[in-house]
């Protein structure tokens, strides 16, 4: 494996962190104290062609590889998490999804308008009874005689569900099926059925749009439908091995970003006479979020080699993930031990770095799936039935 990033590789991340130093990082404080969903700055994220990163240019998007994508979620991570988790859905849950079970006309219809940010997309899994047994939907899909759908749910904690133009809905077609009578619909949200509404008290990732979604007899239509009646799991699964891949290399640079503050408060605050980088229980915090930001975009890499590689990459994937927002949350826990009560107050960004990143070791599948995932990768035995 090499460890080098290419030419190219490199001007991307130079790119791409001058336009999150310059962009995102100045907005994102403010936006997250004010709870702003910041479409300006999406569709400037969007012009940067960081929505479609993964898609071939034919679609619209950069046709770059899954390693420099983890760059670009990385350097945008770094400032703001809400961000990146437009990159998220809208790159890996939605754009991929597309391209990976569409027709082509369903891709010629929706990725160059999801690339271009021109529309954003939503990933309807989650529901109000169905997190991490993510097969037991209970929203119903119903085919009408002229061969549409009729689709009767909720869904819960959708990121982008207030303002996306496309929902990815995951409905049972016939429970008696379980898994295998579910499908996924592409449906486009301009219809009354389809009621978002804004999620409010949340932890952290202010600046990020969640929504619960009602769907009242909202209309798909005949031709939908990603992959086949009984494909709806396996679509869900393959967008979260590209989801929670993004959702790592964010955690990264929220790694980074707790290091960098650290390493510079530590080095300018003096106590006792000298800065407090001197005590060597502080280097032991900072040695300790080194250490692990490394190896977590060294897991982040890894995977994102493997998906290039077009291998399968869900156990690897799964390990990222696991790792690096685990990190994420330590490193930001840390940082804020760092900077002492200036930590917990708005004057340092180290606090909203630990209130975005806490989110991340729960969406996309919590800790403990990403456990039982790689621990069936290893014992070849499922936890789970
Ligand atoms: N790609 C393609 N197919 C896959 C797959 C993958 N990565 N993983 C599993 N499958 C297939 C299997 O091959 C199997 O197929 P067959 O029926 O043909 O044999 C089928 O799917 C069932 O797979 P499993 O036996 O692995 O299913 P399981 O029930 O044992 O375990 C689970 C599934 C891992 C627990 C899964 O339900 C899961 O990941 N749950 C967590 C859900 C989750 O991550 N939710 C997050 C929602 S997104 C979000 O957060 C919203 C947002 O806006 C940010």
């Amino acid at each position: 494996m090499d460890f080098e990033l290419t030419d190219e590789q490199q001007l991307i991340r130079q790119t791409a962190r001058e336009f999150s130093d310059r962009e995102v990082g100045p907005r994102a404080g403010e936006n997250s104290t004010n709870h702003h969903f910041d479409v300006d700055l999406v569709a400037m994220i969007a012009d940067q062609g960081y929505l479609g990163a993964i898609v071939p240019t034919q679609y619209g998007g950069a046709g770059l590889d899954y390693q420099t994508y983890a760059i670009i979620c990385e350097e945008i991570g770094r400032h703001c998490s809400a961000m990146r988790t437009v990159i998220s859905v809208q790159t890996s849950l939605v754009c991929s999804t597309i391209l990976r079970w569409g027709t082509e006309e369903q891709k010629q219809r929706y990725l160059p308008r999801l690339c271009s940010g021109e529309w954003l997309g939503c990933f309807g899994l989650t529901e109000p009874d169905t997190g991490s047994d993510a097969a037991n939907q209970r929203t119903r899909a119903a085919r009408r005689d002229d061969g549409s759908w009729v689709i009767n749910g909720a869904k819960m904690w959708i990121s982008l569900g207030n303002h996306a133009k496309l929902a990815l809905v995951f409905a049972q077609t016939e429970p008696a099926l379980k898994h295998k009578g579910l499908a996924c619909f592409l449906v486009e949200t301009d219809q009354p059925g389809f009621q978002p509404q804004e999620i409010r008290g949340k932890f952290g990732l202010w600046a990020s749009d969640t929504a619960e979604i009602a769907l009242d007899d909202v209309v798909a239509a005949p031709d939908s439908m990603l992959g086949q009646v009984g494909d709806g799991f396996k679509v869900a699964m393959s967008a979260l091995d590209s989801g929670r891949y993004s959702v790592a290399a964010g955690c990264v640079g929220i790694c980074q970003a707790s290091l960098d503050e650290s390493v510079k408060y530590a080095v300018a605050r003096k106590q006792f006479d000298r800065p407090i980088a001197s005590f060597q229980l502080v280097q032991d915090m900072i040695a300790e979020m080194v250490v692990r930001t490394d190896a977590a975009r060294l897991l982040v890499f890894r995977a994102g080699a493997i998906k290039d590689a077009g291998k399968p990459s869900t156990t690897e994937t799964s390990i990222a993930k696991y790792y690096a927002t685990e990190a994420a949350v330590w490193c930001a826990d840390r940082a804020i031990q760092v900077h002492g009560g200036a930590g917990y107050v708005d004057d340092h960004p180290v606090g909203r770095y630990y209130r975005d990143a806490r989110v991340t070791t729960l969406y996309e599948g919590t800790s403990q799936i990403q456990k039982l995932i790689i621990g069936r990768a290893a014992t070849g035995i499922n936890a789970l039935v």
